[in-house]
């Protein structure tokens, strides 16, 4: 697998090489045998591309999918936060490049007209030396068109071009998404929830009825709120207060 470093002025080198297999998966062994924190992993197409909850994540040319290698010094309970916090840096990096505002469904969907254009997913373990890193990886779908989703996806995935009618220079976007990241992190460094606010106003899912939808059963709940640490505030079908920390929201509509 050829990979050239196209960032080479960047703190940590941004690799790109065409195909791979999934750029969370092989930066992650790369992590685990010392690369260097802020290391990005790039391709332009994703054999097993995956997503949360085991899912298979459609990575086909057309699209950005991107990993970034972080080794947090915080405590492990913040990790979380930092998932969220990349959902609004890919959230700002479509504005600044093509002029649109995302919406984000809890906890880090990237949405334009309700179609799914971006998931995240976020994997943290130890190394070689037992030091903790955690890689998070972003699948941006950028001028995929309906068909070249899969049948099943149709309904609801999207992408930039299905949104605005128009394709989007692959080079400029991801360069801006590094840029965004890099500066989200900075900030994330000094205070995990500083993402909160603009997450809050970025994400849709609250004043809701929604399905709670975990390995063992689906529970209707109303969604209230965005809580501090990120976790979703909603009321059961009991009528008490119940605070989400992960798992699968599905708005009913
Ligand atoms: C999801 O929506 O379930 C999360 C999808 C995450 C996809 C990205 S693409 C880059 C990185 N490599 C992977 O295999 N997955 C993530």
């Amino acid at each position: 697998m050829d990979m050239e470093n196209i960032m080479p002025e960047r703190y940590a080198p941004v690799l790109y090489c065409e195909t791979i297999s999934s750029t969370n998966t092989v930066l992650k062994e790369m992590a685990y045998n010392g690369a260097a924190a802020g290391t990005i992993l790039t391709a332009a197409e994703q054999t097993g591309g995956r997503g949360r909850v085991g899912r298979r994540f459609e990575s086909p040319k057309k699209g950005i999918y991107l990993s970034l290698l972080l080794r947090p010094e915080t405590d492990a309970e913040f990790i979380q936060s930092l998932t969220p916090a990349a959902a609004v840096a890919v959230c700002r990096a479509v504005n600044a490049v093509c002029g649109i505002d995302a919406q984000i469904k809890w906890p880090n969907d990237l949405l334009l007209d309700g179609r799914k254009i971006c998931g995240i997913l976020t994997e943290s373990s130890t190394d070689r030396a037992g030091h903790r890193y955690v890689v998070v990886g972003i699948g941006l779908n950028v001028n995929t068109a309906e068909e070249d989703f899969p049948q099943e996806l149709r309904d609801t995935a999207g992408s930039l071009f299905t949104a605005i009618g128009r394709e989007t220079e692959i080079k400029p976007m991801l360069l801006r998404m590094i840029d965004e990241l890099d500066c989200m992190y900075a900030s994330w460094e000094e205070d995990c929830f500083s993402q909160l606010e603009e997450y809050r106003r970025r994400c849709v899912t609250p004043l809701h009825e929604a399905d709670v939808i975990s390995a063992y059963e689906r529970r209707r709940v109303f969604v209230l709120g965005v809580a501090d640490d990120y976790s979703l505030l909603v009321r059961n079908g009991e009528g008490e207060m119940e605070k989400i920390t992960f798992g699968e929201v599905s708005i009913r509509t």
